[in-house]
């Protein structure tokens, strides 16, 4: 019997992000200081060539792959094969690795996102589904919420529709402008993906339709 040593046998994560990765850095840290014991990063792969979080990848000596999107429909399969490939390169294949969305400004095809089914996930600063789409923090705000957050969910064919696993609440201020409560949700973020990624790669969660449980 031969046996898997432990580092093969981590689940391959691969992040995707197009803009300052500060979630990026979160889940980094979080694999380094062993937070995140059952998760490896083989890749970080952004759409956007002048993407900080490619820097912080860097800093972290995972590997990283640019692929430009300019040219290419926010939604494209043409595009998407290209960053299946790499994935598949960096041994983060169907049935196996973990996609993570940290800041990734594409909407993924439904036939990237039936191949890695529930094993994509993301983050979006608000309670979803309230607020889904750009500008969260502010539509917040317009509506006058009196408390909003951020979710992480599993990727399905919606924008932001996914099944939820965990989300955190943060107040609004009556003096909040779009940066402040900005800066205390991003806040809630850096802690709360790590904590669903920890919850996946442990084998933790289980989906029963739209209800995401992770208890025993
Ligand atoms: C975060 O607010 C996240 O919720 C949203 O995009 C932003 C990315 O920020 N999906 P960063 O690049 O991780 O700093």
């Amino acid at each position: 019997m031969s046996v898997i040593p432990a580092e093969d046998r981590k689940v391959p994560v691969a992040v995707l992000a197009s803009g300052r990765g500060t979630n990026l850095e979160s889940i980094l840290e979080a694999i380094n200081g062993k937070y995140i014991t059952n998760g490896k990063a083989n890749v970080v792969i952004s759409n956007n060539p002048n993407a900080p979080a490619l820097d912080i990848a860097k800093k972290y000596k995972v590997p990283t792959v640019t692929l430009d999107d300019r040219g290419f429909p926010k939604k494209s399969w043409d595009y998407d094969q290209k960053t299946i490939r790499s994935l598949d390169q960096h041994n983060v294949k169907p049935g196996r690795g973990l996609i993570l969305l940290a800041g990734y400004f594409r909407i993924l095809t439904p036939e990237f996102v039936g191949l890695f089914d529930r094993r994509i996930l993301n983050i979006h600063p608000s309670l979803l589904p309230a607020f889904p789409g750009l500008n969260a923090q502010k539509q917040a705000l317009d509506h006058g919420a009196k408390v909003t957050g951020c979710t992480v969910h599993f990727v399905d064919r919606g924008v932001d529709t996914g099944p939820i696993i965990l989300q955190a609440v943060v107040p609004v201020r009556e003096d909040d402008t779009v940066d402040t409560l900005s800066h205390r949700i991003l806040l809630e973020e850096h802690r709360l993906y790590p904590e669903a990624i920890r919850l996946f790669t442990d084998g933790s969660l289980r989906v029963d339709n739209r209800r995401v449980l992770s208890s025993p």
